[in-house]
């Protein structure tokens, strides 16, 4: 079983590439977080775990939700990062979450993809943005060709003081970066409801036809890329920037 989570689809391209070469289940943690669905997932299969990177580990609530979900059947897990560019050390997180869980762990891989966070974001046009992903399918294939195999998955690109940056500074942005994270909707706004859907923790309620925000945001940055108005802002950081959502693996061909 291949289980994903996504803020601006580069996570659930990977899962639908992978669950098509492996011919195994897609499963969306979006859905469970979103709509509270049981925290059961069961697989003869081995399962496969796949997220974005947030400050060189996997978010939190991804992390949180892996903590809680019973897992039965197989008992061995694979961890596929999505990414920038750096991972840091979360690859030793997941041994550590396995290992607590009492299951296998089968490795770990990160996978170069289009950078959504706006301090690194590098898209300057849809062709960069397609050259990226396809140059992510030779790894991918390697991938789902371990896996197939029930080899052990080792595939990262290098990354210094990984413990420092997955540690402390992951930390740190969590608490002050993500949490204290300040949204801006502009006159540009519709109303059309967009960003109350595609939040993964339904941090977005519509008042009044506005989008008013809570404080349990993920910093998935789904609602800033996916307006279709471009009306969401972290302020100057995002005002007059590209957004990016990934193409769809199972609609378009690259
Ligand atoms: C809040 C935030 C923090 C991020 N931190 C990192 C990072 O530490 N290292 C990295 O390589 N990419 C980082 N990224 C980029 C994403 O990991 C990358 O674009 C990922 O593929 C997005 O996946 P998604 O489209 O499935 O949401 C970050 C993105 C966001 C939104």
């Amino acid at each position: 079983m291949i289980l994903y989570f996504t803020g601006t689809g580069n996570s659930k391209y990977v899962a639908d590439y992978l669950g098509d070469k492996l011919q195994d289940e897609v499963v969306s943690l979006n859905d469970m977080l979103k709509n509270d669905l049981p925290l059961i997932a069961e697989s003869e299969k081995p399962f496969v775990w796949i997220a974005p990177i947030y400050a060189w580990r996997f978010p939190e609530r991804v992390d949180e939700l892996f903590r809680k979900i019973y897992f039965k059947g197989n008992t061995t897990f694979y961890f596929v990062a999505t990414m920038g560019g750096d991972s840091g050390n979360c690859q030793k997180v997941c041994k550590k979450r396995v290992r607590d869980k009492g299951m296998s762990y089968g490795g770990f891989a990160d996978v170069i993809m289009p950078d959504n966070y706006f301090g690194g974001f590098n898209i300057k046009n849809e062709q960069e943005m397609v050259d990226i992903v396809k140059a992510a399918h030779p790894v991918l294939d390697v991938i789902a060709d371990t896996i197939k195999k029930g080899h052990t998955l080792d595939i990262r690109v290098k990354s210094s003081a990984g413990g420092l940056k997955s540690g402390i500074v992951n930390y740190g942005f969590n608490k002050y970066m993500l949490q204290k994270a300040k949204y801006t909707v502009s006159e540009a706004c519709t109303g059309c409801g967009k960003c109350v859907k595609v939040c993964p923790v339904n941090n977005i309620k519509m008042l009044l036809g506005r989008p008013e925000f809570s404080d349990d945001c993920m910093g998935c940055y789904a609602c800033i890329h996916k307006c279709p108005e471009k009306a969401i802002n972290l302020g100057k950081k995002t005002e007059g920037k590209t957004r990016y959502v990934c193409i769809d693996y199972k609609k378009e061909t690259i």
